[in-house]
């Protein structure tokens, strides 16, 4: 939690927790995974690279850091794979760096921002941004009594009426996995997920928030119309820039809605 300039940080050790949420929000960590979708709003927030890292040398992970409408923004992108060169999509980058963001920048909200695949028989569309109200997974199938619960990993996202009135987002539910494509098996447990979009990141960003009790919420937007006709990696790419560009417009938007706003205005 980052106090007000005119309260002094020993203050802290005095206020509970009831009367920190009743302060303006004043830190906001955005993770996004692709350096598309990062690279703009770097530059419409005026953000700008951390020259020492938080996080330790050996990870690929880039920290964008600045204060837009008195708010302290950390932009987290997990960087490019050493290997491979390639953004470190999915959940296992996703979980590692909420995790590490958190220990080290001590967020009053997390945004969690990317493009996602979208059904249209529950009415997504190419371009389309959701507020997403619960995220789970769809690829971690354990046939074991309560085990099968914690596969699926079901987390609400935190509750954000004002902002779902203000904003013209369309609502619905995340379901994520680490795959692009959507095998048979996926596909049943999305329809049990009751999800609208389908991404690789979001539940497991979900999953580490719960954990350290940050309130979270998600910015979908939709890249590729998952049960259309059209192969859903050539989709994707087709749509990846203009997309990206609308995300980026929502998150903007989200980010000037919060400024001024304690938590439980949302
Ligand atoms: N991100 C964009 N499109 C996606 C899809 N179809 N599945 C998972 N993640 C995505």
């Amino acid at each position: 939690m980052v106090l007000p300039k005119d309260i002094p940080s020993s203050a802290e050790n005095y206020m509970d927790s009831q009367t920190l949420t009743k302060l303006p929000i004043s830190s906001i960590l955005i993770i996004i995974a692709m350096q598309t979708e990062a690279l703009p709003l770097v530059e419409k927030f005026q953000l700008s690279e951390d020259q020492k890292s938080v996080f330790p040398k050996e990870v690929p992970w880039v920290r964008y850091q600045g204060i837009y409408r008195n708010l302290q923004i950390n932009l987290i992108w997990p960087g490019k794979d050493l290997a491979l060169g390639v953004d470190s999509v999915g959940t296992i980058s996703a979980s590692l760096v909420t995790y590490a963001s958190i220990q080290a920048l001590h967020p009053d909200l997390i945004i969690n921002a990317g493009t996602a695949g979208g059904f249209k028989a529950k009415g997504a569309s190419i371009g389309d941004v959701f507020l997403v109200s619960e995220c789970a997974f769809h690829d971690r199938r354990i046939p074991i009594p309560v085990f099968d619960l914690y596969g699926v990993g079901l987390k609400q996202a935190w509750k954000t009426p004002n902002l779902h009135k203000e904003l013209d987002l369309k609502v619905g539910k995340l379901s994520t996995g680490d795959s692009l494509d959507m095998s048979a098996q996926d596909e049943s447990s999305i329809v049990a997920n009751d999800a609208t979009v389908k991404d690789m990141e979001g539940a497991a960003v979900a999953y580490v928030a719960d954990i350290f009790k940050v309130p979270a919420i998600f910015l979908k937007a939709v890249t590729d119309i998952v049960d259309g006709e059209k192969p859903t990696a050539e989709e994707f790419l087709q749509n990846l820039a203009t997309v990206s560009a609308a995300l980026d417009q929502a998150v903007t938007k989200v980010i000037d809605f919060i400024s001024g706003k304690c938590i439980h205005e949302l």
